[in-house]
């Protein structure tokens, strides 16, 4: 496995890179803005593609590199779904897996810090973003933080897991990299409390002064979204009630481009066909299954997602291979659900 631990100083943010083999998919973990040349560096350096990059919760102290990374890899971004950010390409939810070849994180949520931080457990460590800390755990005191919740996050999720899980979190202010669940359990000052009440009145009590970033960075990392106006600009968008009309129709193929795991969760458009985004590139290349079938039959390519980001980074890709009816529907299956538009199980098409 490739496991880097990346540092920026100027917030003192811990980004993580993953990925199982030199040549293969990589994963980011809470990439920083200022940083991304050096991730994309790195990334070439290994001889590695970037599939996911997911933030633990919307930082309030460092711009999020999510957006950055996207933009220049077309990879996937990843939050939670309680997350206020316009959008990202996947939400995740407790219990849910963000897979790439050969790794597997499961999403704990574990609010407390902000309403929508999330752990993320892989294998023999866990990711804790800002809820717990070495030695500390984050503040509770804005983005709708809560010390209760933080406390239940903590004690009943996080210290239940095996005591020597390592802890691998956000940040860290006094040089210390990585920690164990065992070692916050007996020597976190945080976690000696006998009550919920005890660790609230701790929480209140720190009368923390804000980020210097904040102002600027909490609404910059609220609005990370692709902007999907340019390829609706090139009229390579169809509207859910637009698509709705093509359903059932002969001269088109839709290709649901969203992980199994999101198929099985929100249901699927009837009669489309599975095309995971990490090999779209392979797909409609010439000579790739998806540009070959386009060709041949002449049929017209729809892709869908989640929010309408994967999908309109491969109606972009599909163009640039020279497949001139590709298109893909806005918004994708939030907007599709939202328009109760027709979903079927997503088990049933495989
Ligand atoms: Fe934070």
């Amino acid at each position: 496995m490739i496991f880097r631990q990346m540092f920026d100083s100027v917030s003192s943010t811990y980004t993580y890179l993953i990925a199982s083999r030199q040549g293969g998919e990589a994963l980011i973990i809470d990439p920083v803005l200022d940083k991304v040349d050096r991730y994309i560096q790195l990334l070439a350096e290994l001889d590695l593609k970037l599939i996911k990059a997911v933030d633990t919760h919307v930082h309030a102290d460092h711009i999020t590199g999510l957006g950055a990374l996207r933009d220049r890899t077309r990879c996937i971004t990843v939050m939670g779904e309680q997350s206020g950010v316009d959008v990202v390409s996947m939400r995740v939810a407790e219990d849910d897996e963000i897979a790439i070849e050969g790794i597997c994180l499961k999403a704990l949520y574990t609010p407390g810090h902000t309403d929508d931080s999330y752990s993320f457990l892989m294998a023999d460590r866990v990711f804790t973003g800002d809820t717990l800390l070495i030695r500390g755990t984050g503040r509770t005191d804005f983005q709708n933080g809560d010390p209760v919740q933080q406390y239940d996050s903590i004690f009943n999720k996080l210290l239940k897991l095996p005591a020597d899980t390592l802890v691998y979190p956000a940040h860290d202010y006094k040089g210390d990299t990585v920690s164990t669940i065992g070692e916050e359990q007996a020597c976190n000052p945080r976690l000696q409390v006998d009550s919920v009440d005890q660790y609230v009145e701790i929480m209140n009590g720190l009368k923390l002064p804000n980020p210097k970033m904040m102002d600027v960075a909490v609404p910059a990392n609220l609005r990370v979204g692709l902007s999907q106006d340019e390829v609706e600009a090139r009229g390579w968008s169809l509207g859910c009630d637009q698509a709705e009309e093509l359903l059932g129709r002969p001269d088109l193929i839709l290709v649901d481009l969203r992980d199994k795991a999101e198929r099985e969760r929100h249901g699927v458009i009837p009669g489309s066909v599975h095309a995971p985004y990490p090999e779209l590139a392979e797909n409609v290349r010439p000579g790739g299954l998806l540009h070959e079938l386009a060709r041949s039959t002449g049929k017209r390519l729809v892709f869908y997602c989640a929010f309408g980001e994967r999908s309109a980074m491969a109606v972009e890709a599909a163009q640039e291979a020279g497949l001139a009816t590709a298109c893909h529907i806005k918004g994708g299956i939030d907007a599709w659900q939202k328009a109760k538009a027709p979903l079927e199980p997503g088990a049933a098409t495989g």
